[in-house]
């Protein structure tokens, strides 16, 4: 337990751990600074980003964690699940965030495929988001049977997020996306999945689709902060999906969605407004047109008039 006169990272701890006053500069976000949180009971805030200009909209907003999540498979690049996203696709994606995240975490999806073939391989793929976009983090998909595998993650200097409950990794495995840890013994599982995490030294752990009363209970049981999305109000923090919240998905929303805005019908009507001013040509007006300069006007005319003499 850490006190207000120990010194962490340069700065004295009440710098790190005080909410920033609106209009004061932000500090830059930690693994120890979601802790911390945790501690003082400070909800952690995280959404989704997945390209330059929602990563800046989604910092500058002072949300804590940016997750370059695998759900890009679906916004973004129309497949039908997480599981044929590629490593070079995400770190695309991660390298684009980057370039707009200032201050709140930037942590990347491991997609599928990219941990499971080797411990070997699982490592360097990891390092990719570190070295090659700039990522802070990455997060892995899986409870108690990854905890080995993230611990040697983390013992190569990479901070790694856990994410357990409803895995959409694992959808064919879970037979379709269905909430988890409805019954005792699947209540027991859990438990034991965010227990190693925990113990492996994960930065936070998500926890997706469980019932709300599970979720408070691993978040009472483990040190790192909870983040949850599907997963009720006790969590430490909360996540959702950038296109989930601004209706930019084309489908219905989960139970947990709250819209808060509805970009696609901004989109819808700035597109329609834009056609049909181009083809009742109102667009461009004269005012958003480039002119020449009077002399040069002028001078054109008498090189146009004397073509014209040469003419006759
Ligand atoms: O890929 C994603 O967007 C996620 C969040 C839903 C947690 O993993």
């Amino acid at each position: 337990m850490c006190t207000g006169s120990i010194r962490e990272g340069g700065g004295a701890l009440e710098d790190i751990v005080s909410v920033t006053p609106i209009g004061e500069p932000r500090h830059k976000i930690t693994v120890a600074f979601l802790r911390e949180k945790k501690l003082q009971h400070q909800p952690i805030t995280c959404l989704t980003a997945y390209d330059y200009p929602s990563a800046r909209l989604v910092d500058e907003a002072a949300i804590d964690i940016v997750l370059v999540g695998d759900s890009l498979a679906m916004t973004m690049l129309g497949y039908a699940d997480t599981l044929s996203v590629t490593v070079d696709e995400m770190l695309h994606h991660t390298k684009a965030v980057r370039r707009g995240v200032k201050h709140a975490l930037l942590v990347a999806d491991m997609p599928y495929g990219s941990y499971h073939v080797g411990a070997d391989d699982a490592l360097r793929n990891a390092a990719r988001f570190i070295k090659e976009s700039g990522a802070e983090a990455v997060k892995i998909e899986g409870g108690e049977k990854r905890a080995d595998l993230i611990r040697r993650v983390i013992d190569a200097e990479i901070p790694v997020a856990g994410h357990i409950g409803l895995t959409p990794q694992s959808v064919n495995v879970m037979g379709g996306y269905k909430v988890q840890g409805k019954s005792l013994s699947e209540i027991e599982q859990l438990m034991r999945d965010a227990v190693a995490l925990d113990r492996a030294g994960v930065a936070f752990l998500v926890l997706e689709g469980i019932p709300r009363e599970v979720a408070a209970m691993i978040t009472e049981e483990v040190a790192t902060p909870t983040i949850g999305i599907g997963a009720g109000p006790d969590c430490d923090g909360q996540v959702l999906v950038f296109h989930d919240i601004l209706n930019l998905t084309f489908t219905p929303p989960a139970k947990f969605v709250r819209r808060y805005g509805d970009a696609a019908a901004l989109i819808t009507d700035a597109v329609h407004a834009f056609q049909e001013n181009v083809v009742s040509h109102q667009y461009p007006a004269d005012s958003e047109s480039y002119h020449l300069s009077k002399e040069t006007q002028q001078a054109l005319e008498t090189v146009l008039e004397r073509k014209r003499g040469m003419r006759r």
